[in-house]
């Protein structure tokens, strides 16, 4: 690429917006040029109005931008969005009428039926649903977006296994306290323990991985007509989301062909070479406990998803763990391999 192409970030001053600052700090395509956030950072310098949680201080590419407001002007066309809930769907959607390109990490609009939920290894050709977006909504630009932390790690887990007909899964999460923002949750009740409760979150990881693993009907994504049951968990853990799951598969494979799916799992980012993909998406390490979060979370660049404790199960069929980095693969690093695809295919041009 001869010049960088100029992005901004909506939400930049929060906790997934300073991850954003963070991943695309070096980023070969993309230069960020341009921040937003709310009334109360509007005006500032974002050295001043992002207090920096992340390790570190203030990169500097960032650190003398004047934080503007969230809503068509003077933006970049490509925004990569982390605004608070709350807010997300009006700016949104008032930024894609603009013409932007919307890459969002934020819950809002995933499960609109115009709006791909992508997982480029998986389902890269959701982009379809670009078109028919514009075409419903008038928009110029268009909005995409990536899962939920825990859905990523899950789905690219299970992936490798469509091809032997997935039926029934069922997963149990241990999410990093770091999936929870700032200041997230109170010391006292994380310390030392187990919250088994975490909103809205096992609705959905259960719906998010059937429009993930769907396939494309015509203009539309048809779900997974598997069964997916999710139990999600707080652990005293600060990044890395690891979660256990027992599947059940319509063609009994044997272990060695299961070992063998994730190893050779690849995807479009792989073939495009996209700067974000990990040669290897989904690496199964056969040491009896592996992987973990501490010990293998930032491999990869935090990209991939490792896999562990492949065995047969005596309820579904088989079960095994996989462990991604929430924040990265989860967040940021999503959302940046999802631009890079959508440059890829032309839709930023
Ligand atoms: N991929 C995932 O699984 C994942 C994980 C965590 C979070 N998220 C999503 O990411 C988003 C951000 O989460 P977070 O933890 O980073 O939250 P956060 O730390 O509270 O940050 C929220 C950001 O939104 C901005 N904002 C708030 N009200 C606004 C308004 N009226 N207009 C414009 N900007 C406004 C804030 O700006 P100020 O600093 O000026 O207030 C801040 O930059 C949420 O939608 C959340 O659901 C996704």
């Amino acid at each position: 690429m001869e010049r960088r192409i100029e992005v901004g970030i909506l939400g930049a001053t929060g906790m997934v917006g300073q991850h954003f600052v963070k991943f695309l700090q070096n980023h070969p395509w993309f230069d960020v040029k341009w921040v937003g956030a709310s009334d109360r950072s509007v005006g500032k310098k974002y050295r001043d109005a992002a207090k920096w949680h992340l390790g570190g201080t203030t990169p500097e590419n960032v650190a003398d931008l004047t934080v503007e407001e969230c809503k068509p002007g003077n933006a970049p066309r490509l925004l990569f969005s982390a605004t608070d809930s709350s807010v997300a769907t009006e700016i949104e959607q008032s930024l894609a009428k603009a013409g932007h390109v919307v890459v969002s990490n934020s819950r809002n609009h995933r499960m609109d039926a115009d709006v791909p939920l992508l997982v480029p290894e998986i389902n890269a050709d959701h982009l379809k649903l670009i078109p028919r977006q514009q075409a419903l909504r008038g928009w110029s630009g268009q909005i995409a977006t990536n899962p939920n932390c825990s859905t990523v790690v899950l789905t690219m887990g299970v992936a490798p296994l469509k091809p032997f007909g997935l039926k029934r899964i069922v997963v149990t999460t241990l999410q990093a306290i770091s999936g929870a923002g700032y200041p997230g949750v109170p010391s006292m009740d994380i310390s030392a323990n187990v919250i088994p409760f975490i909103g809205g979150e096992e609705e959905k990881m259960e719906i998010e991985t059937q429009k993930i693993l769907g396939d494309m009907n015509g203009d539309q994504v048809r779900p997974l007509a598997a069964k997916v049951s999710a139990h999600c968990n707080r652990v005293p853990v600060v990044d890395g989301h690891l979660v256990t799951v027992s599947v059940e598969l319509e063609n009994k494979p044997s272990e060695a062909d299961l070992r063998q799916a994730f190893e050779r799992f690849r995807g479009v980012p792989q073939e495009r070479k996209l700067p974000s993909a990990p040669e290897r998406p989904v690496q199964y390490m056969p040491d009896q406990d592996r992987p973990q979060p501490r010990k293998d979370v930032e491999r990869e660049r935090g990209m991939a998803v490792f896999v562990g404790r492949l065995r047969s199960c005596p309820v579904l069929d088989y079960k095994f763990i996989a462990l991604g980095h929430n924040t990265v693969r989860g967040a940021a690093g999503a959302a940046a391999l999802n631009a890079e695809l959508m440059y890829s295919e032309g839709l930023l041009d």
